[in-house]
């Protein structure tokens, strides 16, 4: 073999935001076909060391090396003409336009010359070639975010990159998705391309990676071959210690529900019913898991309990009380929490840490006097929940927008789950979406330690080993309805499996 062993060399990177050392002397390589996985906790610094290499930001220290030669990256610009693609977390495309014209998109400008027809045949046969599913006119807002996602890709091998890199790509797509797009990968790898996958799931390390680089707290705390590690080990470098294991002692007391659901209907974004004839109740002290892929009405039957969504049928009576389609303001009052999949939609990026904390809960007298807003309190309190919920922060005056993904969803639970005294019932989709293993475990702890004082948890979730690990009950969605229930030890992964494509299980009445 010819040409140089690494396509990529960054060696001693040094990045610092004010008050954060986001990369600590760093060094990274990158070798011709293979897929290399950086991963690492919330905050660890791997998308800056990926958008340092993509010229998003300029190191404070440290050497870039692409091919074998040393050079000096400016910005996305310089990037792309080294063969240098990054696909982002949030994706970079105009919706109105066509897939072929998001692709060439600036493209013009930088003096290339644009002939339609070739270029939609150029784009026909890379889409062949990857078995992808969309087409060059289709028009972007038409995809679903795995399409989307391929309209990125499309985008990196029509400008020729030999070096790609992917931020969290497999957080916006389904189970199947994800599978075809770790394919696409793999074949990317066999055409010689490097491929840093961004990533913070070990099962994604062990399914399509050759190399992992594990960070931490800004550093590489190791580079290793996949096949030569293991789960556990990866654990405790990501974390710096094992994972503990979830116990709970509590005891259901299912003499009356503190949650009853009865016959709901609910209408989806498209005017459709997301959520049809669905009954359950909900018990003090339970964590009631839903399962089902994502798209099956959970969201909607969670946004139409707290308030958000009109319930066209049917009724939701919160400890007897009926709170059917009451103001969302009333319906927190009334002790329902709820924690969004959307986090970015639920917070305020502009404002600070601080005021986002306590946006809801400073309506509730624990903040305010009348109108005044006590920040003494909202700080002391927003110091409080930002230690208890490790959100990584220099300052609770910092804004939402400088946090990383991972801390905005930790921001998020400290809120609903922090600061509001009299909960009863926490309404949770996809808490753990996004989030890196050691807060995976910590929202885990949070859940149960809720439901063991008391609290009823609607947890809904697409990993079943969480469902399994925390529920007492499990109720399987599929098209809107509940397909069926199960018990703390009836679980079977093969059945909930096959509940989840609509196979009916006899109903297990609670
Ligand atoms: N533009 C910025 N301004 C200030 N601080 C920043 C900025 N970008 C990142 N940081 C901080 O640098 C650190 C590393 O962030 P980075 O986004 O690289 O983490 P990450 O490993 O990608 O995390 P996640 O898994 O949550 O996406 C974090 O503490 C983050 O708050
Ligand atoms: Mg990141």
């Amino acid at each position: 073999m010819s040409g140089p062993e690494y396509l990529v060399e960054m060696r001693g990177i040094v990045k610092k935001f004010p008050n954060v050392v986001a990369n600590d002397n760093v060094s990274f390589t990158l070798r011709p076909g293979e897929v290399h996985a950086l991963l690492g906790e919330n905050g660890a610094g791997k998308s800056t060391l990926m958008n340092i290499l993509y010229g998003i930001y300029r190191p404070d220290a440290g050497e870039i090396w692409v091919y074998g030669k040393k050079v000096d990256i400016r910005g996305p610009r310089d990037a792309l003409a080294l063969g240098i693609g990054m696909v982002h977390q949030q994706f970079k495309l105009i919706p109105v336009h066509t897939v072929a014209e998001n692709v060439i998109l600036g493209l013009r400008e930088q003096g290339f010359v644009i002939n339609e027809r070739k270029i939609n045949n150029e784009l026909t046969q890379l889409i062949q070639r990857y078995g992808w599913t969309i087409s060059p006119n289709s028009r972007v807002w038409q995809l679903s975010a795995g399409e989307k996602q391929q309209v990125e890709l499309l985008k990196a091998l029509y400008r020729k990159v030999r070096i790609l890199i992917l931020d969290e790509p497999t957080s916006v797509l389904t189970p199947q998705e994800t599978v075809a797009l770790f394919q696409t990968l793999r074949k990317m790898a066999s055409q010689g391309l490097g491929v840093v996958l961004i990533t913070h799931k070990l099962e994604e390390v062990f399914s399509v990676a050759d190399r992992v680089t594990v960070m931490r707290a800004g550093r590489n705390v190791a580079t290793k071959n996949v096949k030569e590690t293991n789960i556990e080990e990866l654990v405790e470098l990501m974390i710096g210690r094992p994972l503990l294991k979830i116990s709970s002692t509590r005891s259901l007391d299912t003499s009356k529900p503190v949650l009853e659901a009865s016959g709901l209907v609910v209408l989806g974004d498209k005017g459709l019913e997301a959520v049809r004839n669905v009954s359950f109740k909900l018990y003090r002290g339970e964590i009631l898991g839903i399962a089902g892929v994502s798209g099956n009405g959970q969201t909607e039957l969670l946004e139409a309990i707290a308030g958000l969504r009109k319930i066209m049928r049917g009724k939701v009576l919160l400890d007897g009380v009926d709170i059917t389609n009451r103001h969302p303001q009333k319906i927190i009052d009334a002790g329902v929490s709820y924690i969004p999949a959307e986090v970015l939609r639920y917070s305020a990026p502009e404002m600070t840490v601080a005021e986002n904390l306590v946006l809801k809960a400073y309506r509730n007298h624990l903040f305010a006097n009348s109108l005044m807003i006590r920040w003494r309190d909202v700080n002391r309190k927003a110091e409080e929940l930002v230690k208890a919920f490790r959100i990584v922060t220099p300052t609770i005056t910092n804004k939402v927008a400088n946090l990383s993904g991972g801390n905005i969803q930790r921001l998020v639970l400290a809120r609903e789950l922090g600061t509001l005294p009299n909960t009863k019932v926490i309404l949770a989709a996809y808490p753990t979406r996004g989030l890196d293993i050691a807060s995976t475990e910590q929202i885990h702890q949070e859940l149960v330690k809720r439901a063991e004082q008391g609290v009823a948890v609607l947890l809904v979730s697409e990993e079943l080993e969480e469902l399994m690990a925390l529920s007492d009950r499990i109720m399987v969605m599929y098209r809107g309805e509940i397909v069926g229930v199960l018990r703390r030890g009836e679980y079977d992964v093969e059945e909930i499996g096959l509940m989840m494509t609509g196979v009916k299980r006899a109903e297990v009445s609670a």
